[in-house]
């Protein structure tokens, strides 16, 4: 019986694989400019880290973590987002202890146990970015500005930011309060799951979906008008820097994320022509997870995006566009001996830096002529018994048509003197 690969999971392969490349090399050139390192974290980790990170009543934690017992007895779990992690190993590495800020990026899959549908995966891919050590808005308003330039370098247009703060543990609780007041007359209306975070977890019941959960609190309060001084003083600055950086936002006051580590800012980015999975990322300060994973309390903030939806929406935007590798010349061999010559001479243009293919399932002439056109290459050289004798090629230039008898010795320099003009 076939195997396939596991539902959720996907191959990125061929023209695909090189678009993520660019997508990576991208990333990799805007982390230099903005000054971050990256960070390469294990795949998994100890399950601990994301039930106290993320947050015991999250839906990840909750029901989408891959999580399994390892030989030793250990609860292990695939992880399911890397903010945690990369905290993790700025305590575990006291890199606090360093001149501050600490600003690190990210590139690699992470696992949800999710339903899945278009733009949504078990095994996704997220690129990101943390801004630790520093807790001006200033830091919130680079994270932003960083993401909607990496958009740009993608070709992705029109990205809406959306943009709110959900306090702090000290004015939080006011507001959740607040906000069960305003759903308990409907409690018993309410569909389940904003039954079971009415008590667990009440901001979350802004994030409801449900147009019935909706309808019946239509004006739930605003968060704004219960935040502390500070963090009404945070968010009014944050602002203003993205004025001053040229950032256009909306002000989204059920935007409280799925992630319990957040404090103060909340953001998403979203995107046309991703149907329902239109987040192509999202993030936040977090000035509580670094004390909550062991360390000494360091305010941070950061992003990760979704490089599917990423990819997804540069493709349609037209924005990253690559064909495929094509190889420069392609020696077409004859008989044996003409074969062997081939692919000594593909190697022989290989070292040069040339990009040589040849004849390795022994096709006619007419099939190697046709397979070459079919990969794209520029040049072919045949080779067979007389050419063998001459120690010569013909070397047809596909571009232009014309061919010539070139010996074996100059077939390089041929080749690159054709391919300057
Ligand atoms: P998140 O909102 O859970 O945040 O995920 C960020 C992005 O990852 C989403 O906006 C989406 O593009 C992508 N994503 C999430 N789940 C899936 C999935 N199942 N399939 C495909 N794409 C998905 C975080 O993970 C936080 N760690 C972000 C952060 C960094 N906050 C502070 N620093």
């Amino acid at each position: 019986m076939q195997i396939t690969a596991p539902r959720g999971t996907r191959d990125i392969m061929f023209e695909e694989a090189r678009l993520w490349q660019r997508a990576e090399e991208a990333l990799r050139q805007l982390a230099d400019l903005y000054g971050y390192s990256e960070i390469r974290t294990p795949i998994f980790e100890h399950t601990e880290l994301f039930v106290r990170g993320v947050g015991e009543a999250t839906d990840i934690v909750e029901k989408e973590m891959y999580t399994f017992n390892d030989r030793g007895g250990r609860s292990i779990t695939l992880r399911p987002e890397n903010t945690a992690p990369v905290m993790r190993a700025f305590v575990e590495h006291n890199m606090g202890a360093k001149a501050q800020p600490t600003k690190l990026f990210y590139f690699g899959p992470m696992f949800r146990y999710e339903r899945p549908q278009a733009g949504r995966f078990r095994q996704f891919h997220q690129m990101g970015i943390e801004y630790t050590g520093s807790g001006s808005p200033m830091a919130d308003a680079e994270v932003i500005r960083f993401s909607l330039d990496y958009f740009r370098m993608l070709g992705i247009k029109q990205v809406k930011v959306h943009l709110n703060s959900i306090g702090c543990p000290e004015c939080r609780p006011r507001y959740k309060e607040a906000l069960k007041d305003a759903y308990r007359p409907n409690l018993e209306a309410l569909c389940e799951s904003c039954k079971k975070r009415f008590d667990a977890n009440p901001l979350r019941l802004l994030d409801c979906k449900s147009p019935e959960c909706r309808a019946l609190v239509p004006n739930p309060p605003d968060v704004e008008d219960f935040l502390c001084d500070d963090c009404l003083a945070h968010f009014t600055k944050l602002k203003g820097f993205l004025e001053a950086l040229s950032v256009e936002y909306v002000k989204d006051p059920r935007l409280v994320r799925g992630l319990d580590y957040y404090t103060k800012t909340t953001f998403e980015f979203t995107s046309e022509g991703l149907g329902s999975q239109d987040a192509i990322g999202g993030g936040g300060r977090y000035d509580g997870l670094v004390g909550e994973v062991g360390g000494a309390p360091t305010p941070s903030v950061g992003v990760a995006c979704g490089m599917e939806r990423l990819i997804t929406v540069a493709k349609a935007q037209g924005g990253l566009d690559v064909g495929p590798v094509k190889p420069v010349a392609y020696m077409a061999g004859l008989g044996e001996a003409g074969a062997a010559k081939a692919m000594e001479l593909a190697f022989m243009l290989r070292e040069t830096g040339l990009a040589a293919e040849f004849d390795t399932v022994g096709r006619s002439l007419k099939a190697q002529m046709k397979y070459a056109d079919k990969l794209g290459a520029r040049f072919v050289a045949i080779i067979g018994d007389e050419e063998m004798s001459e120690a010569a090629a013909v070397v047809k230039d596909m571009a232009e048509g014309s061919q010539r008898e070139v010996g074996f010795s100059d077939l390089v320099q041929h080749i690159r003197e054709l391919m300057g003009r």
